[in-house]
């Protein structure tokens, strides 16, 4: 770990040529980005401000997190308007093509006000910069973008941003892959009593639907005393929950020069004193294994909730998007999973339409629905992501089709959702507290082991603490209670 204040002194002068090493090389920039952005600051009388703009999963929200932990280091104020920020960062998703044409647009309105701030710099990261067409349309079209870097880079930022301040003009830096994973740079954390920990990057698993493995490259695990070392740290700093990131946490450890298994690695997670909630994703149900069962049901920290997408219902889609499992072998592990776990709670992705589904193949996907019978899911209308096999696959679905079945099976699964929520009514559940309730000030939000919701009278000295919970009405998706003891 880097002594930072040691770096500092050392670098009050800095010399012109950079160090090699990470993370030392980004302390080094954020010294001199700090240097230039205090200066402005002094010549405006006025501090730099930051948004970031976070589309898309919990791995992206950790990335914004890491920016942010690097533009409050070099000086700059976080501003919740983008319009008066002096850098707007884009952190963009490219799973599904509607997640584009949103950035496009939000990039256009953000051009205007561009215009009447000469400070305003834009930053574009994130898995959508992963892709060429993406860069080269925003180099013709959107030439007043100022920083454009990718996934396997962003712990380049620090001297990337430096670069841009210095030279003024347009810094792209798109790398298409990498093995190296940089530890110990400065993390913001949104939430002081939970945080995310990225366990791996990449997927190797080329769904055939998903662009992922493409923008986020080979699948590498982070060494595991690092992880340890960053959850003891973040334990040390008041954070009781985490939330393990992966793109498939359950091939967790295969590429390491000791390989070990995710299940390995939650045992010696689970030894951290005083971390009290663990929680992972994303499962895929073709490398979840006995023993990782096993570990979770003798758990007293992994948290009773399992995010495991099933895509599809039918066996003859599944395959041809290339998931590993049939529905049957989907039913027998979730069958499993539950004797395990009883009181488990259970979540899942679908995707409606993709090439070649019929009628037949929908009806499977209900059936794994209504037999599953899922906490709550998140349903997705296929999207054609180009590069992708299935993008070129014969029998694409009507669009009118698709959406009559995502009606369909949106409505089956929130009947269901709502079903399964009232089994908690009347039970004594411990609680993290997160924050104020949005719309009512007397109650207070808590999150429950099994990832659902409960509203209850308190006060903000709870954020943070571990409550007991009884929880009185169910409102369909989530609960009001009161607090029965602390
Ligand atoms: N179209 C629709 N949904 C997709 N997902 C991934 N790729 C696509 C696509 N091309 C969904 C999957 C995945 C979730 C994160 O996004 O369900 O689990
Ligand atoms: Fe995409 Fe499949 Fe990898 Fe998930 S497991 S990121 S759906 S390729």
């Amino acid at each position: 770990m880097i002594d930072k204040e040691k770096w500092d002194k050392t670098f009050h002068d800095l010399p012109d040529v950079p160090p090699v090493d990470e993370p030392e090389r980004q302390y080094y920039f954020i010294r001199k980005a700090r240097q230039i952005v205090q200066k402005i600051n002094e010549e405006r009388g006025l501090p730099l401000r930051y948004k970031i703009v976070t589309f898309g999963c919990q791995m992206n929200a950790r990335d914004s997190e890491k920016l942010a932990g690097i533009l409050e280091q070099v000086g700059y104020i976080e501003e919740a308007e983008e319009e008066k920020a002096d850098l707007v960062i884009y952190n963009t998703c490219t799973v599904r093509e509607n997640a584009n044409q949103r950035v496009y647009g939000r990039l256009g309105q953000l051009g205007h006000a561009k215009k009447s701030n000469p400070h305003m710099m834009i930053g574009l990261c994130g898995c959508m910069m992963q892709e060429p067409h993406v860069v080269e349309k925003l180099k013709k079209s959107y030439r007043f973008v100022d920083l454009i870097f990718g996934t396997h880079n962003i712990y380049k930022f620090a001297e990337l941003l430096a670069t841009r301040l210095e030279s003024g003009r347009m810094v792209i830096d798109i790398w298409k892959d990498t093995d190296k994973i940089v530890e110990d740079l400065p993390v913001e954390r949104k939430y002081s009593f939970k945080s995310g920990v990225n366990i791996m990057f990449g997927c190797n698993n080329f769904c055939s639907y998903c662009i992922v493995p493409y923008v986020r490259g080979r699948e590498r695990s982070r060494d595991p005393k690092a992880i340890i070392r960053e959850i003891e740290r973040l334990v040390a700093d008041g954070v009781v929950e985490v939330m393990l990131l992966g793109q498939n946490v359950n091939s967790y450890g295969k590429t390491l020069e000791e390989p070990m298994t995710f299940a390995q690695l939650l045992r010696e997670i689970e030894q951290i004193d005083g971390l009290e909630r663990i929680r992972f994703m994303t499962s895929h149900p073709k490398d979840l294994s006995d023993e990782l069962i096993e570990v979770m049901a003798n758990s007293k920290k992994i948290c009773k909730h399992l995010h495991l997408p099933v895509q599809s219902g039918s066996s003859r889609i599944l395959q041809k998007m290339n998931r590993r499992y049939t529905k049957e072998q989907y039913l027998t592990l979730v069958d499993k999973i539950r004797r395990a776990v009883p009181d488990i709670s259970l979540t899942t992705d679908i995707i409606v339409g993709f090439p070649g589904e019929t009628e037949e193949d929908f009806q499977e996907t209900l059936d794994v629905v209504r037999k599953v019978r899922y906490d709550s899911a998140f349903t997705f209308i296929y999207s054609k992501r180009s590069g992708t096999p299935a993008a070129v696959m014969e029998d694409q679905v009507p669009e009118d089709v698709i959406k009559d079945r995502f009606d369909r099976l949106l409505a089956e699964v929130q009947q269901i959702a709502a079903e399964v929520c009232t089994v908690h009514q009347g039970t004594v559940q411990s609680a993290l507290v997160e924050c104020r309730n949005e719309h009512d000030p007397h109650l207070m939000t808590g999150r429950l082991s099994n990832n659902l919701l409960v509203h209850f009278p308190g006060d903000e000295s709870l954020i943070g603490k571990l409550v007991d919970v009884r929880l009185d009405e169910c409102k369909g998706f989530y609960y009001i209670g009161e607090i029965v003891s602390i």
